[in-house]
């Protein structure tokens, strides 16, 4: 937990202090006993304040951190974060009950990274860990103070917080706990005793009576009850229009009869990390008590491979009435999807629309894994987004759209294919394309969160492996600024 304090009391159990390279003595606003050791260590080289530099120092039995965070000048917000992070991992604080933390500056930018590095950069998963003996006190144990002059801004940045780390244990858990139906029980307990909020359920029943059969095709090979849940936000003026939102809930992507290969099917229970933003969202959206008019929209199924399966060749009538060739059973996503987003144009017309969804492998080797891929057809709600991104480091990179990809998608038997043409080229764009086909003009953005929302390694900047809530601090943001 972080609490916000005025001024530093050294009482707490450790002190975290950023240091900067060759910072003015002068700028080293401590206690004397404490800043004349800082500054000898610094006189004998002992500490530079490199980048990521940690180094303990111990005035008067009380522990002091010292983390370099290198040239000020060229200290990213990221690596803020990351160096954040690493502090409170670091065994020097492990045994610290409490933690003061005296941040670099009193810059907005400053303290949110220092915030942010704290709480999504030591979030950890291990609910299915036994905890390990010993005094260790985990970071979210800790009682934090972060030393701020002005904390009614960054109280917000909190609650944000806690939306990213929903979003994170629906990835992490087992696909077959977090089910459609689990989705729903969650987004019930969210709204439950909440004004101007509704939910809508679309059943398999439903699905097929409203005829969404790419989604009942991608659903078929399961023997779980696909879904599209939608939740309806009244709390904007009567006269503004919906904002939707719609993420992908893949709760397991195996390919299908396209089955993918180890190394690719391991950690596929993060294809529904659109659709789990979404509820990080929704949480947040709830707890700011935006005043919006908004639709969150998840598309729920399991492509799952079984002799009901939908096969490779089918060609499946779309709820917006194109037929669709399936090319790959693989390439799920952007056909549920497109029955998500014909289904929100037609029945509530929205303004805007902006999708969330792991969508190709492709953008993994365009972007890596710090970047989620944008395409839109509205270059002002593009705009919108990378200023969001920039000021959440949420980040963002756009993607082209342009009228010769439209020949991609095309179809020798149907209206399209679920496939792009050469097969891998472009992959993210073709896919992207696939959607914008569905949106009947709407502005639209779509964002590949195929690399940015799940990690594969150990750790990458500032976050374990496993979810990263991708998503959920850029869209708050651009709805606050929207
Ligand atoms: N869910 C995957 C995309 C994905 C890949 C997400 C890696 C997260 C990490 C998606 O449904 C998929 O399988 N896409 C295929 C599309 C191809 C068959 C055109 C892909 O990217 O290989
Ligand atoms: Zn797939
Ligand atoms: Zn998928």
């Amino acid at each position: 937990m972080i609490h916000f304090r005025p001024k530093p009391t050294f009482k707490a159990d450790a002190t975290l202090y950023f240091l900067a390279e060759q910072q003015n003595p002068k700028d080293i606003r401590l206690p004397p006993d404490i800043r004349r050791e800082i500054i000898n260590l610094i006189r004998k080289g002992q500490f530079t304040a490199k980048d990521k530099q940690l180094f303990p120092l111990f005035v008067k039995g009380k522990l002091i951190l010292l983390a370099g965070i290198g040239k000020s000048t060229d200290l990213t917000p990221t690596a803020l974060r990351i160096i954040t992070r690493q502090a409170l991992l670091s065994g020097f604080l492990s045994k610290a009950k409490s933690l003061e933390i005296i941040p670099c500056s009193q810059n907005g930018t400053d303290l949110r990274a220092i915030i942010e590095g704290v709480l999504i950069g030591t979030y950890t998963w291990n609910k299915y860990k036994k905890s390990e003996s010993g005094e260790t006190v985990l970071p979210r144990h800790k009682t934090i103070y972060l030393i701020a002059l002005n904390p009614k801004t960054f109280k917000d940045i909190l609650t944000v917080c806690d939306g990213v780390t929903l979003a994170r244990d629906l990835v992490n858990d087992n696909a077959d706990t977090i089910t459609a139906d689990y989705f729903e029980e969650t987004v019930r307990n969210l709204i439950s005793k909440q004004k101007g909020v509704s939910l809508k359920i679309l059943n398999k029943k439903e699905l097929k009576a409203e005829g969404l059969n790419l989604h009942l095709a991608v659903n078929r090979g399961s023997e779980r009850e696909p879904k599209l849940i939608i939740v309806r936000y009244d709390r904007g003026p009567e006269n503004e229009k919906y904002t939707a939102l719609i993420g992908k809930g893949i709760t397991f992507d195996s390919g299908g009869i396209n089955l993918k290969s180890s190394q690719h099917i391991e950690t596929m229970r993060c294809d529904m990390s659109g659709a789990a933003a979404l509820i990080g969202v929704l949480k947040n959206v709830l707890a700011l008590n935006m005043k919006r008019n908004l639709l969150f929209v998840m598309a729920m199924a399991e492509n799952a491979i079984d002799a009901k399966s939908y096969k490779p060749g089918d060609i499946i009538k779309s709820y917006s009435g194109k037929t669709v060739e399936i090319a790959n059973t693989d390439a799920e996503g952007r056909l549920i999807l497109a029955d998500a987003i014909a289904y929100t144009v037609k029945n509530y017309k929205p303004t805007q629309i902006i999708d969330l969804a792991t969508l190709t492998g492709a953008c993994i080797i365009a972007l890596g894994y710090d970047y989620s891929g944008l395409v839109t057809n509205n270059e002002i709600l593009a705009e919108g987004l990378l200023k969001a991104a920039a000021v959440t480091d949420d980040r963002v990179w756009q993607l082209p759209n342009y009228p010769e990809i439209r020949e991609a998608v095309k179809s020798d038997v149907a209206d399209i294919r679920n496939l792009g043409y050469p097969k891998s080229a472009a992959g993210t764009l073709t896919a992207a394309e696939f959607l914008r086909q569905f949106t009947e003009k709407t502005p639209w953005a779509h964002l590949d969160i195929a690399g940015t929302a799940f990690i594969e390694q150990r750790q990458h900047s500032y976050y374990s492996f496993g979810a990263t809530g991708a998503g959920v601090r850029l869209i708050t943001e651009y709805l606050r600024q929207k």
